[in-house]
């Protein structure tokens, strides 16, 4: 799925729709370079999921842990330090009550979950440096994922205003 968000808000209705389909035991992979909306992306998820808490960007500590419907622990693995620190710490050790939002997962890559939900956001067009847009590519890979498909694209199809790229 490739969308097309031309501001903050759409994007973390875009979270939202992720989270109407998130479980227990999920992880959503965010990657794309700085200030493309990995963050703004997981405020939405978080939000929708329940956490009324602000969900700052975890820079400084490896994970930030926030309790929702479900707990959502959102980690930021940009630090090289950071991707040694998630090696250590064993993602599957996160995943069974709660739902792992993870920035910059290509570090961490080898040690992903099989099953995980990949967004990749970009800027639009590409050499836009200020611009508000945003693509942003939601790829469902494991059998998990792609059951809910059908049901996850029901649920970005009624966000008003997003539009396929
Ligand atoms: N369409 C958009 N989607 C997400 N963020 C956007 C969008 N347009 C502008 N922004 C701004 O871009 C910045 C994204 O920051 P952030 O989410 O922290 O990026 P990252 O975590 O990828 O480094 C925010 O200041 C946000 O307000
Ligand atoms: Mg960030």
């Amino acid at each position: 799925m490739e969308l097309r968000s031309t501001s903050a808000t759409q994007t973390r209705a875009i979270g939202a729709a992720i989270a109407s389909v998130a479980d227990a035991g999920d992880v959503v992979v965010l990657t794309g370079d700085l200030g493309t909306g990995k963050t703004v992306l997981a405020q939405g998820i978080a939000a929708a999921l329940g956490v009324d808490e602000p969900v700052v960007s975890p820079t400084f500590t490896l994970m930030r842990e926030y309790d929702g419907r479900l707990p959502v622990r959102h980690l930021d693995v940009y630090r090289l330090d950071h991707v040694q620190e998630a090696i250590d710490l064993g993602l599957e050790e996160l995943l069974d009550d709660g739902v792992v939002l993870v920035e910059w997962g290509e570090g961490v890559r080898e040690v992903l979950p099989a099953e995980r939900l990949e967004v990749a956001l970009s800027l639009l067009p590409p050499d836009a440096a200020d611009d508000d847009t945003r693509r942003i590519e939601i790829a469902a890979v494991g059998a998990g994922w792609a059951a809910r498909r059908d049901a996850l694209v029901a649920a970005l199809d009624a966000l008003a205003g997003v539009r396929p790229c």
